[in-house]
């Protein structure tokens, strides 16, 4: 048997027919840049997030940096975030000149700890970029309340939680702005490049609105310099089909989770759900002590496994000019060590899932 990570070849065999229109569509229409695809698509996002206004974008990363520059980072200002997650997260906060603070993570969730939100708090600290991991949100109210005692502003980096909630609400509640990556592997993902940023705030909206698109007001008025982020109309069409689906296939994603939560053997270590939140399992992520080991041997086995992510961002090369330490965010480094994330996907089947599970057994009890 061979099981992927992620399936995305049976995820387009059950939506081929749709797909394949979808794209004729744009085709014939000869629409590639912005127009009505990219509109439609734009609407029916934020109307499924619940939020005033959406806006598709280039990816995830240019997501994030627009955001940056609607918040209105300057040099030196610093941006909170954590050590465990993409580098993108922290991409952006450079591209501004900003100053990157790491806080690190609990243990159970692998999402920020909160109770070490405050003390990492200076006069310099403009914003946080409250990292979704996996497909679940931290108790985004408490950190919504602190950010409003201290000014911050709230970046909501949602590329993996497209509909995750925290108390019944989506990304785009609780912050300013939030991003997603549509990256094809992406719990909504087209097939290239894709992102978008939605808000609930106007300005915000029509700052971004400005940026992504040169800065344009008309066709050749420019009011700002802004970038080329646009996202493609053929991406934007195959979105809206997949959109149509996103519920049933997170409703599928959380039937695997409950399936793997109760099988799985004893000894191997999971990251929690917590109460209040919804977990779309972008990833189901297991600890373990031997975790090259055990990847090692599911691979002989055909199956596939990932790590998300192997080495904190404050030990990345990328960042040596920080000087920042081996032992600093000993949980994040700790998670680093010990996480390996299994299948994951809609179209998994019971059989598959029950292959993993008979496999991580066998090399547990070795
Ligand atoms: C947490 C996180 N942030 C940002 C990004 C960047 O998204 P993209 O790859 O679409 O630029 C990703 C994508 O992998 C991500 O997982």
């Amino acid at each position: 048997m061979h099981i992927p990570l992620v399936d995305l070849k049976a995820n387009y065999h059950s939506i081929k027919k749709e797909i394949n229109q979808a794209i004729q569509d744009v085709l014939e229409s000869s629409s590639f840049i912005m127009g009505p695809y990219v509109k439609k698509f734009e609407e029916d996002f934020a109307k499924f997030c619940q939020v005033k206004h959406g806006i598709g974008c280039a990816n995830g990363t240019a997501a994030l940096h627009l955001a940056l520059l609607a918040a209105g980072i300057k040099k030196d200002e610093e941006v909170l975030t954590v050590p465990n997650t993409f580098i993108a997260t922290t991409e952006c906060i450079s591209y501004v000149g900003g100053k990157i603070k790491f806080v690190d993570v609990s243990p159970q969730t692998a999402l920020l700890d909160i109770d070490l939100l405050e003390k990492a708090i200076t006069k310099k600290t403009k914003a946080l970029i409250a990292v979704y991991l996996y497909g679940q949100m931290p108790d985004m109210k408490r950190i919504r309340e602190i950010a409003v005692d201290h000014d911050l502003f709230v970046i909501e980096d949602a590329a993996q939680a497209h509909a995750a909630e925290w108390n019944g609400h989506q990304p785009g509640f609780y912050g300013d702005i939030a991003c997603f990556s549509f990256f094809p592997a992406k719990n909504l993902g087209c097939y290239g490049d894709g992102g978008a940023v939605i808000t609930n705030y106007d300005e915000l909206a029509e700052k971004v609105r400005l940026l992504v698109n040169h800065g344009r007001t008309t066709k050749y008025e420019h009011r700002i310099e802004g970038y080329n982020y646009r996202l493609d109309a053929l991406q934007a069409a195959i979105l809206d089909v997949k959109l149509s689906h996103l519920s049933n296939w997170t409703e599928q994603r959380q039937e695997h989770a409950r399936f793997y939560d109760k099988n799985l053997p004893a000894g191997v270590g999971k990251i929690i759900e917590a109460k209040n939140a919804k977990h779309v399992y972008y990833m189901y992520v297991i600890r373990v002590q031997q975790r090259d080991a055990l990847i090692a041997y599911l691979k002989q086995q055909g199956i596939e496994c990932g790590i998300h992510y192997p080495i904190p961002l404050h030990l990345q090369p990328a960042y040596t000019t920080y000087g920042f330490r081996t032992g600093q965010f000993p949980v994040s480094e700790q998670l680093a060590s010990e996480i390996v994330s299994i299948p994951m996907y809609p179209e998994l089947t019971q059989k598959q899932q029950q292959y993993v599970i008979d496999h991580i057994k066998k090399f547990i009890q070795r």
